[in-house]
């Protein structure tokens, strides 16, 4: 494997994917997937992607939807780019393979979720994600300009830090000039250098105790540009699913699609009683802030372990034929739910910040990309609103290729930069100091840092953290480079952020709510 590449992708996710396969014709491509390259959150998504498609539906109905679900704090340009571009994006998914359903009339079904306004969400029955992501590797591995390194977990980005220079973040000249990436097979540090790198990789949701998230999900992204000084934002705002399975010891959480309630499902207590209209005129398909807030409030008022999901309006054969597998792993567990409701938790979701990008997925650090969960583009404000994830990763990942492609040619390899430092470290042979500081870390934030917030929650959040954070540092630099020991490290710089967003926010404001400031609607 040549170490020098044209464009190098951390994330074999949609966001990665597809940014690959549009840099291709532009030079050598590199994709580094930490597992292997369809084990992504991509493949997990299942009620599908938002894009305006037909009539009564228009560009300003979503671009209003989004905003009113992120509570104006919305980037309004970037909002207009997504949604005026979505129609573009979709086309092109389906030329490239995937099969989003269809009505008998050729017409695409659309399914409306929580916070929108007409139904526009395509999908491939209740697993949208895993059919694109199925079509986009298949094009992947076709394409002789790309290599996929599966089981390569990158640990840093490379800047002038690297050789020997002090990096402040207010510095307007920070390179990329690619990144340390561990082969987990060979237990070999490699160092790969490349003249553009692309962040894809995906989200934060492990952080939390529970989480639809997969395993791989620990925010390696956001902590490596932390660490490489990018600019960050946004990132106390994180999504809450207010409807994932009740199935106690389950890691990740089961989801439950949003699409179930735009299908008429709804949302009532263990005693059967509907409860969504006390707090929001959409009832259970209003946004997901306001869902996750009040089963949360529900839950701390009946003591009750978690509310139903109450499926008794939709069809059987529509459950069967749109929620196959909904279907099969509720049944799986001993829940029959055409006939049965479905015990529903929320769970930590998604992060609606991360790395600051503009318009073309560009970072605050030269030759550095971001793109899909990883990045911050200012379309969700201060609430995602649902599906609208997949089509920003659509959308910013092709503009980033663009512009990448613009760029490369002027760009040349920096040299002098040494290989990985690992003098000094052995071999941690006590894995229980990370795992029990990981499962102290998770507490940390779902007890203190979740759906609702206090100041004092928050400071002994950061309190305890800070003792954590101390003690990974100090392994951190005695230790051989292992898996384990790197997420941890990321996840701690990413709740330390999270916390000290949520700190510096004076206001309740959609998914941050904080009991010592009034909620604005
Ligand atoms: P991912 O798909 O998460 O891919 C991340 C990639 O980065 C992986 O290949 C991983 O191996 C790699 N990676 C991470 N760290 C490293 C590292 N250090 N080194 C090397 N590689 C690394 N959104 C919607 O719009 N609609 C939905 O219906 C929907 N449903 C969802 C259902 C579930 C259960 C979940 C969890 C999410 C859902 N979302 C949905 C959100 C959406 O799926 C994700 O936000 C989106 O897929 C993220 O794509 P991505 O390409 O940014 O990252
Ligand atoms: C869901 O299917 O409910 C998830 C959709 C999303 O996260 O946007």
């Amino acid at each position: 494997m040549n170490n020098k590449v044209d464009f190098l992708v951390i994330g074999s996710g949609m966001a990665g994917l597809i940014y690959a396969l549009k840099v291709a014709p532009y030079g050598s491509v590199c994709i580094l997937s930490k597992i292997n390259m369809d084990e992504t959150a991509t493949s997990y998504a299942q009620g599908g992607i938002a894009a305006v498609m037909y009539d009564p539906d228009n560009y300003e109905k979503h671009i209003q939807d989004t905003i009113n679900a992120g509570a104006g704090l919305n980037k309004e340009h970037i909002v207009r780019i997504a949604i005026n571009e979505s129609t573009e994006r979709i086309k092109e998914l389906a030329e490239w393979g995937t099969q989003f359903d269809k009505e008998s009339t050729g017409k695409y079904s659309l399914a409306k979720e929580g916070g929108h306004s007409e139904f526009r969400i395509l999908h491939h029955k209740d697993n949208t994600g895993n059919e694109i992501q199925r079509a986009l590797s298949k094009k992947v591995r076709n394409h002789p300009n790309i290599s996929v390194l599966e089981n390569h977990l990158a640990i840093d980005l490379i800047t002038q830090h690297h050789l020997g220079k002090l990096v402040k973040r207010k510095d307007k000249d920070i390179t990329c000039y690619g990144a340390y990436a561990l082969n987990k097979n060979s237990g070999k540090i490699i160092t790969l250098l490349a003249k553009t790198t692309m962040l894809a990789s995906g989200g934060i949701g492990n952080i939390y105790q529970t989480t639809t998230n997969p395993t791989l999900s620990t925010g390696d992204g956001v902590a490596m540009a932390y660490r490489a000084k990018a600019q960050i934002d946004n990132l106390e705002f994180v999504q809450f699913h207010p409807t994932s399975l009740y199935n106690p010891g389950e890691k990740p959480s089961f989801l439950i699609t949003e699409a179930m309630r735009g299908a008429g499902a709804e949302l009532v207590t263990k005693k059967g009683e509907p409860f969504m209209h006390k707090y929001d005129s959409r009832g259970s398909l209003a946004p997901r802030d306001v869902v996750a807030r009040a089963i949360d409030n529900e839950l701390k008022i009946s003591g009750d372990e978690f509310v139903f999901l109450d499926t008794g309006r939709i069809s059987k054969s529509e459950i069967i034929n749109h929620f196959p597998t909904i279907y099969a792993k509720c049944l799986s567990i001993g829940i029959d739910i055409t006939k049965d409701m479905i015990p529903v938790v929320p769970a930590a979701h998604y992060a609606c910040g991360g790395i600051i990008t503009n318009e073309n997925g560009q970072t605050s650090i030269h030759n550095l990309f971001a793109a899909g969960e990883v990045a911050n583009t200012g379309l969700h404000g201060a609430n995602r609103l649902a599906s609208n994830s997949l089509l920003e990763s659509a959308v910013f990942s092709h503009r980033a290729a663009i512009k990448a492609s613009e760029l490369v040619s002027n760009i040349k390899y920096e040299t002098g930069i040494p290989d990985w430092n690992d003098e000094g470290t052995v071999l941690n042979e006590e894995m229980i100091l990370i795992t029990q500081s990981k499962k102290e870390l998770q507490s940390i934030m779902s007890n203190y840092v979740g759906i609702v917030r206090s100041n004092l929650r928050l400071k002994r959040a950061l309190d305890r953290l800070n003792i954590i954070y101390e003690e990974t540092e100090d392994l951190f630099d005695k230790s051989i480079v292992s898996e384990p020991i790197c997420e941890l490290r990321n996840m701690i710089n990413v709740a330390h952020l999270v916390i000290r967003l949520a700190m510096k926010r004076k206001e309740s404001i959609g998914l941050h709510c904080n009991i010592d400031y009034p909620i604005l609607k």
